[in-house]
């Protein structure tokens, strides 16, 4: 039975060749091979050590999806300005997110396994590739490369609004509970000349942390520490950050997480959650993927705060503090 045209096709929006040939296409760099002068199907499968056939079957599906223009004449692909997208030297930095050997293409492919944690609970990406999404980026050091790579290229505008639509100055030190490579407190730090700040995050990436703030001339008042916020967390700091965190976790490990922090920061220091909630950023899409990788979800501003309270919080202020993300600050409750 034929749709009417006017109506959107479920098929259509359920097929699994688009987006696999896109992904495929971005993974084998076809687009960075052809260049804007194009190539033809045998010195592209050249390039990537594939079929020629095969690989211009692949192509032709994506002349017919716009990504690439065939040149009939001289039977060379070109990639459109669509699929120009996909190359590492676009701005917009979707190749991180395409290529299935990096980490963010990498999760996106246990989608497939979805029906598993809908019925289950648990992660894809666990029934997938057989260990937990950090554990699985500790096996390959270029796959936690590129998921650093990736937090930093999504935090470009935002890492800056965060340092700038904060009150930062009533603090003198900051704890940045797994904050990446850096990126955060870097630009906090940038912001704010009168402030110190430490990074704690698993090893390779307080590594590269460390790495960046000595790069970026802020190793006098940066620096990282590797640890899990799992264990105790250092003392001393005045506001313990934590950045895009909970809502990779389910609610008993966020608590853990929150619990570490107000360890720390009792008797007088203050935690301050940055994320996108519900109803303030946060999407339906995102929201599915965090539960399909990491068991985790988004939240809205009243169930992370009663998580807080449940770990001896208190909420002191929430509001917008950049692009789809809100500051929740809180305070330490008096013990009774
Ligand atoms: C979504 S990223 C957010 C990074 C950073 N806060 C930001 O906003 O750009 C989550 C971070 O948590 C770190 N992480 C995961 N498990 C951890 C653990 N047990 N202890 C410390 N850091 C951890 C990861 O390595 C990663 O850098």
């Amino acid at each position: 039975m034929d749709v009417p045209t006017n109506t959107p096709s479920i098929l259509a929006m359920a097929d699994l060749a688009t987006p696999m040939s896109i992904r495929v296409a971005a993974t084998l760099s076809l687009v960075e091979h052809a260049g804007s002068a194009g190539a033809t199907a045998e010195q592209l499968a050249s390039d990537t050590e594939t079929s020629a056939p095969v690989l211009r079957r692949l192509l032709d599906h994506l002349v017919t999806i716009g990504v690439f223009d065939l040149d009939a004449e001289s039977g060379r692909y070109r990639p459109t300005s669509l699929g120009n997208q996909m190359s590492r030297d676009s701005p917009a930095g979707f190749k991180l997110l395409l290529d299935i050997n990096c980490a963010g293409g990498r999760a996106e492919l246990a989608f497939v396994e979805l029906l598993g944690t809908i019925t289950t609970g648990a992660p894809a990406y666990v029934h997938r590739y057989g260990r937990e999404f950090w554990a699985d980026l500790d096996t390959s050091p270029e796959l936690r490369r590129s998921f650093d790579a990736q937090m930093n290229w999504r935090f470009q505008v935002q890492a800056p609004q965060i340092a700038e639509r904060f009150d930062w100055t009533r603090f003198s030190e900051i704890l940045d509970v797994g904050g990446g490579d850096g990126t955060v407190l870097a630009a906090i730090l940038r912001t704010h000349p009168d402030l110190r700040g430490r990074v704690l995050d698993l090893s390779p990436t307080a590594t590269a942390a460390n790495d960046n703030f000595v790069a970026a001339g802020l190793d006098d008042r940066a620096s990282a520490v590797s640890g899990s916020f799992f264990d105790p967390l250092p003392v001393g700091a005045d506001v313990y950050l934590l950045s895009d965190i909970l809502h990779d976790w389910d609610d008993d490990h966020a608590r853990k997480i929150l619990a570490g922090c107000r360890q720390a920061a009792a008797p007088n220091g203050t935690v301050v959650v940055i994320e996108p909630v519900l109803g303030q950023g946060a999407s339906t899409a995102i929201d599915l993927f965090m539960l399909m990788c990491f068991g985790g979800e988004e939240r809205t501003v009243d169930e992370v705060a009663r998580l807080a309270a449940d770990c001896g919080l208190v909420l002191r202020y929430s509001g917008p503090v950049a692009d789809r993300r809100t500051a929740l600050e809180f305070g330490v409750a008096p013990t009774q």
